[in-house]
């Protein structure tokens, strides 16, 4: 005789009759199912992200950068709850410099995340609370634990999207004001054909 899944309600012990079906295809970074929330970083977004600020005001203002798709199944802020979600980077330059996200802290220091690309190459950017900034190399299976109290931003290096999911506490916030004030302390550029992490002086 099969096991029966059914509980004593009639629903599914698996799942909670209170949240709705979700479903990830883990290798194109789609998620399916309600609610899924999205948010969109264009060229007209990044003003002041990148080194070369002209060469960014004289592109095309409504190029797509970047995309994060995730999933909240608690409202931000919750304590102890966890997100999920996936961002999409695309191939691409401002000047010498590869397309990126914005890169942020997480407002409360103490909450950390993971991420692991499936698709695409690129460089993880992180800094310490000192300013000392490194990079690790992002490539599909690599896992990277970001530790609460480090800045983080994705740097794309290749042709192809970069893709990653990303797991992070609901209560984990996000600090943008720092970077955006103060830059992290390094930054990818293209150098003799090559990327280059160089020194943000
Ligand atoms: C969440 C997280 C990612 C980023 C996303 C976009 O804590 O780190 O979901 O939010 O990769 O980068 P930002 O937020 O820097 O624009
Ligand atoms: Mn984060």
């Amino acid at each position: 005789m099969k096991p029966s899944l059914q509980n004593a309600e009639g629903g599914l012990q698996a799942s909670s009759p209170k949240i709705a079906k979700v479903t990830i295809e883990w290798f194109s970074g789609k998620m399916n199912g309600l609610p899924i929330q999205e948010s969109v970083k264009k060229l007209s977004d990044l003003h002041q992200i990148f080194l070369d600020e002209a060469a960014r005001a004289s592109m095309d203002q409504d190029q797509e950068v970047y995309r994060v798709r995730w999933w909240a199944p608690v409202p931000p802020g919750d304590e102890g709850g966890l997100f999920w979600g996936v961002t999409t980077l695309n191939p691409g330059k401002v000047g010498d410099e590869y397309f990126m996200t914005h890169g942020h802290s997480h407002a409360n220091r103490t909450r950390a995340e993971y991420y692991t690309p499936v698709s695409g190459n690129g460089l993880l950017i992180r800094m310490d609370e000192r300013r000392v900034t490194w990079a690790e190399e992002m490539m599909p299976g690599t896992l990277h634990y970001l530790r609460g109290e480090h800045a983080h931003r994705v740097v794309n290096i290749g042709d192809e999207p970069l893709i990653f999911w990303a797991c992070w506490g609901s209560d984990a916030g996000y600090d943008y004001g720092t970077i955006r004030e103060h830059g992290f302390g390094a930054r990818v550029m293209e150098r003799d054909g090559l990327p280059a992490v160089i020194p943000n002086e």
